[in-house]
């Protein structure tokens, strides 16, 4: 099933920034222009999602007994990543004995709270449990496979996008692939990677994910540049590149930026910048991160901006105070101009859902019915419930229509066609009423439903 375009229409109503550089002073036309738009959203999820994208963060499952945290969080960004708990060291510790425990702890805080999943991350040299670093050959590629398929499958319905593989390019000027174990299982590991994550969940996105990418001209981002414009002409399923975009003194956000971004974009993926952070404080490092934000926005397919971390201090690299709010939790002026930055944008005309009411399913033959309520609607995605009454063993079917995707579904044990379109439900214990997320793409028409006693 192709889903790459689902959320497209809505991005091209993005105003383009015109940005010849993405390191610009602000100006006043800035100011001017943010004033003249007829929304400026108080938070940065609502600000991206009333103009079609995301902005994220990873969130630290132990850190989530931290209310200052949770409350920030929750308050400021709509996709989430774990920033440890869904890595191959902690989801599979032994070999075929895996453990979701920690990565469901920060899903169910995200879905619960109405956001999406980033998932991070697949098929990686780094973070390996004991057991797969000792590993190689065929032997090492088949329990890569079996780790992407199985991860995958668990978390099918509940992430937007997975980070497949995570930085198998080498730094430097070679433009050659990381050495590394899993490389040393032939140079088609990264494809046969994204094969089986795309049999286990047709519905995600699919994304490679690497650092050190952001230049144009380095060798690592036209190393990487030519293996998806490789993947794409090969067929391999390849729906998005990220650019984790981790940014110091000695790595500063490029100038070129808007150019990477509009050059992956250009060989139809959406691109999203995955990991942001940017070492330094005050005005100059609230002028890197507006610059980012406005390169983001200059290219239609940049669907979202995660940055890693809520606060300074929960940062992986927190004496560089790279991210958004200080160790206190208090916004600091790199947030201040994010937001006005996002504000920029063009607000998504106001929408409604169109399309005919779904009629419930009959009960006739079927012994219940299924009937659709509404939930809270987004610029690029919609809620929606579903009540059966009539038999407590039901199984309900909800079908959407292309470019609709369903993205989360939640108290209902889900599975799905080939197509990725039909979801059929069944109770998982959670009562009558179960609830999803769908992707809406512009088609905002409600899904149809059927309902039988198993
Ligand atoms: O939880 C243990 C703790 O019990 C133990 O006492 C302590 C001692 O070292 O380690 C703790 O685990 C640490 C873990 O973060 C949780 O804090 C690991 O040592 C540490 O290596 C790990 O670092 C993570 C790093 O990936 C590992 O590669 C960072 O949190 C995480 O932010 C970072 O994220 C990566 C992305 O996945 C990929 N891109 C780069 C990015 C930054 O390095």
């Amino acid at each position: 099933m192709n889903q790459q375009n689902s959320g497209a229409p809505a991005r091209r109503r993005w105003r383009a920034a015109a940005v010849a550089g993405v390191v610009v002073a602000m100006t006043a036309t800035t100011a001017v222009l943010w004033q003249g738009t007829s929304s400026a959203a108080s938070t940065l999820g609502a600000s991206a999602a009333e103009r079609g994208r995301y902005f994220g963060t990873a969130i630290a499952g132990g850190r989530l007994n931290d209310s200052q945290y949770t409350t920030i969080a929750n308050r400021e960004f709509n996709m989430i990543s774990a920033e440890n708990e869904m890595k191959l060291d902690a989801t599979e510790p032994n070999q075929n004995q895996f453990t979701f425990s920690a990565g469901d702890r920060i899903a169910n805080w995200a879905i619960s709270n109405g956001k999406r999943l980033r998932g991070h991350t697949l098929a990686w040299h780094s973070q390996q449990p004991a057991w797969m670093q000792r590993m190689e050959g065929s032997s090492l590629r088949q329990a890569m496979l079996n780790h992407v398929t199985r991860v995958a499958t668990y978390y099918r319905g509940k992430i937007y996008a997975w980070d497949v593989v995570n930085e198998a390019f080498a730094d430097g000027s070679s433009g050659a692939r990381r050495d590394s174990n899993l490389q040393r299982t032939g140079n088609d590991w990264i494809e046969a990677a994204f094969r089986a994550a795309r049999t286990a969940d047709p519905n995600a996105k699919l994304c490679y994910n690497d650092y050190n990418t952001d230049n144009w001209s380095h060798a690592k981002t036209q190393a990487v540049y030519r293996m998806v414009q490789d993947f794409k002409s090969r067929g391999v399923p390849i729906d998005c590149v990220g650019f984790q975009a981790h940014f110091n003194s000695g790595n500063p956000v490029p100038s070129n930026y808007h150019t990477t971004l509009q050059n992956f974009a250009a060989l139809g993926v959406d691109v999203q910048i995955t990991e942001l952070d940017i070492e330094g404080s005050g005005s100059s490092q609230a002028e890197q991160y507006r610059g980012v934000v406005q390169a983001c926005q200059s290219v239609a397919r940049c669907t979202g901006i995660t940055v890693w971390g809520v606060r300074d201090s929960d940062s992986w690299r927190a004496s560089g105070t790279p991210l958004l709010f200080n160790g206190n939790g208090q916004k600091k002026a790199a947030y201040d101009a994010v937001l006005a930055q996002l504000n920029t944008g063009q607000p998504l005309p106001s929408q409604s859902p169109g399309g005919p009411s779904p009629s419930p399913s009959t009960p006739s033959g079927g012994g219940c019915t299924a009937t659709y309520s509404e939930g809270q609607k987004w610029g690029d995605r919609f809620n929606g419930q579903v009540t059966v009454t009539g038999s407590a063993d039901w199984i309900v079917t909800v079908t959407v229509s292309a470019p609709q995707r369903m993205i989360a579904t939640w108290n209902v044990g889900a599975s799905w066609d080939s197509s990725g379109n039909v979801m059929t439900g069944r109770p998982n214990g959670g009562g009558n009423t179960f609830g999803f997320t769908i992707q809406h793409g512009g088609n905002w028409a409600w899904p149809a439903l059927t309902c039988r006693t198993a």
